[in-house]
């Protein structure tokens, strides 16, 4: 056995914990904050690289999304096996010398990835519950093996990790129920009124272009985020003559349509906000005010409102100006949008922030939506292959991922790489015959199902416009 380390580097080694232990409850994002966990173990028991694994309670696996210096992007092993399975089936510490003499081992991953294992210290993560949520392994003692002390440091690491991990599950359920909470309030007036959705969408991308480009933190940038996904919350107070018309509005119907500001303020409030997104409701209503107090619905003055708000009341008159489905009056082009900003600097609008949108040409926002939609959209595909059929009939399936760019489907088949398709997209409106290349095909699970990408080709102007088009109508 190594000899025992002396105090001062027990005290050392404590302290780095407590230190990387504070990190670690800092972040709240799951894969960096497993980065921190591993990079950090493996600086204080001077490791060569370490690996996380994650029970996953649904199918009975552990996996891996970070290896170190290696790119493996996930790894799934049944839960009881190799060294990583067994220190969560016994809850036990495993300190390997030898990883080639040890059965548990396994050669491959070493085979796959280059790397020579000479001995590997795992331990379990245990919660607070108790219960085992994963392991946390290292390899390679920089100096020799490792011994009782570096059982005792990875204990004591493992501990604060698991919380720390836990912690991060916790606040990502958090915030997807948060979201999807959103989604579903904002749904409820996008179903009556049509540009609402790609206006609070569009609005929010300006909105966090400014937010970027003045320097705004990631929770900062949150809060403008969700403001502008809610904006005009208010507007489901409104009554379908009014919010609907096509036409110019009454001075009467118009100030009816103003009461949206004061509604979104009314529901904002009535919801609970975690400490750092309690400037929402603030935001989110003061997109009408303006700087000279002459806005609404307060008439707060420049110091009265938040740089955020600020920006909001940028990005929502230039959406508004520009947007092309507005039934009561046609798009402005950028340029005449960017005069009518310039005629509103110091008055309306923020000067500032004016200059930074327009210099730094953030309203150069991508129209198009690359992101998951939804709707299921039905489509039917025949592989080509060398010009030869390989399929006699088309192929049924569904994509609920789909962009401008290409679709995602689930398929019992595995498709080659670069296999060509001919599909047919049965869109809500009409159907669209596309052709792309298979792109990804990514197992599923432990179920012989994949996941296949498929990126379109060749795609015509028009059929990009019909794909963009389905994303500004039915999605948030
Ligand atoms: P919105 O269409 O999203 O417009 C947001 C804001 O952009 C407007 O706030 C206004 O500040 C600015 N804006 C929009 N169009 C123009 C324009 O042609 N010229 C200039 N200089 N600014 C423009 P505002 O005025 O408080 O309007 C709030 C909401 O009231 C609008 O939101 C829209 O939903 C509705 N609205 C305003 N005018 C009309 C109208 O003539 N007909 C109908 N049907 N609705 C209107
Ligand atoms: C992770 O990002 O790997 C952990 C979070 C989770 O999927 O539970
Ligand atoms: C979040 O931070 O996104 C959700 C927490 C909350 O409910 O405010
Ligand atoms: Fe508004």
């Amino acid at each position: 056995m190594a000899k025992k380390p002396d105090n001062q580097k027990q005290i050392k080694d404590v302290a780095a914990i407590l230190e990387v232990s504070k990190a670690m409850m800092a972040e709240k994002d799951p894969d960096r904050l497993l980065n921190l966990i591993v990079d950090k173990a493996t600086q204080v028991l001077e490791a060569e690289r370490g690996s996380i694994f994650l029970v996953d309670f649904d199918t009975k696996e552990l996996y891996s999304r970070i290896a170190q210096d290696v790119e493996i992007a996930e790894i799934r092993i049944p839960w009881d096996k190799g060294i990583a399975g067994s220190a969560v089936q016994t809850r036990k510490i495993i300190n390997i010398k030898d990883a080639y003499q040890d059965p548990r081992f396994n050669k491959e991953i070493d085979k796959k990835t280059g790397y020579r294992t000479r001995n590997i210290l795992c331990g379990p993560l245990i919660n607070h519950k108790d219960e085992v949520i994963g392991s946390l392994q290292l390899l390679n003692k920089k100096d020799g093996s490792f011994n009782d002390y570096d059982e005792s440091l990875i204990t004591a690491f493992s501990a604060q990790a698991a919380v720390a991990i836990e912690n991060a599950q916790l606040y990502q359920e958090l915030e997807l129920t948060f979201k999807s909470f959103l989604k579903t309030l904002s749904s409820t007036l996008d179903a009556r009124d049509q540009t609402t959705a790609g206006h609070s969408e569009r609005v929010a991308r300006y909105a966090l272009n400014i937010a970027r480009a003045m320097g705004f933190s990631e929770e900062e940038m949150k809060v403008i985020d969700y403001a502008a996904a809610l904006h005009d919350i208010g507007k489901i107070a409104v009554r379908d003559d009014v919010l609907l018309k096509p036409g110019k509005l009454t001075p009467e119907e118009y100030k009816k349509m103003q009461s949206h500001a004061v509604k979104t303020k009314e529901i904002l409030d009535n919801m609970f906000f975690s400490r750092g997104l309690r400037a929402i409701p603030h935001v989110a209503s003061s997109h009408h005010e303006k700087i000279d107090g002459s806005g609404y619905p307060y008439g707060l003055k420049e110091s009265q409102l938040s740089k955020a708000a600020r920006i909001m009341a940028v990005a929502d008159v230039y959406e508004a100006l520009t947007a092309a489905d507005r039934p009561y009056k046609k798009a402005m082009t950028p340029e005449q949008a960017i005069a009518i900003l310039e005629q509103g600097k110091g008055t309306h609008f923020d000067a500032e922030i004016v200059d930074v949108f327009i210099k730094k040409r953030l309203y150069k926002i991508e129209r198009r939506k690359f992101f998951r939609m939804d709707a299921t959209i039905p489509l039917e595909y025949l592989v080509q292959s060398d010009k030869k059929q390989v399929d006699d009939q088309p192929v049924k399936t569904e994509t609920t991922n789909i962009s401008p760019v290409g679709l995602i489907f689930s398929s019992q088949r595995s498709l080659a790489l670069g296999m060509i398709l001919e599909l047919v997209l049965h869109l809500p409106e009409k159907d669209l015959k596309v052709r792309g290349k298979v792109i990804r095909n990514d197992p599923k699970g432990s179920q012989h199902i994949y996941q296949v990408g498929v990126e379109f080709i060749n795609l015509a102007a028009k059929q990009r416009d019909v794909l963009s088009g389905i994303f500004l109508v039915d999605h948030v």
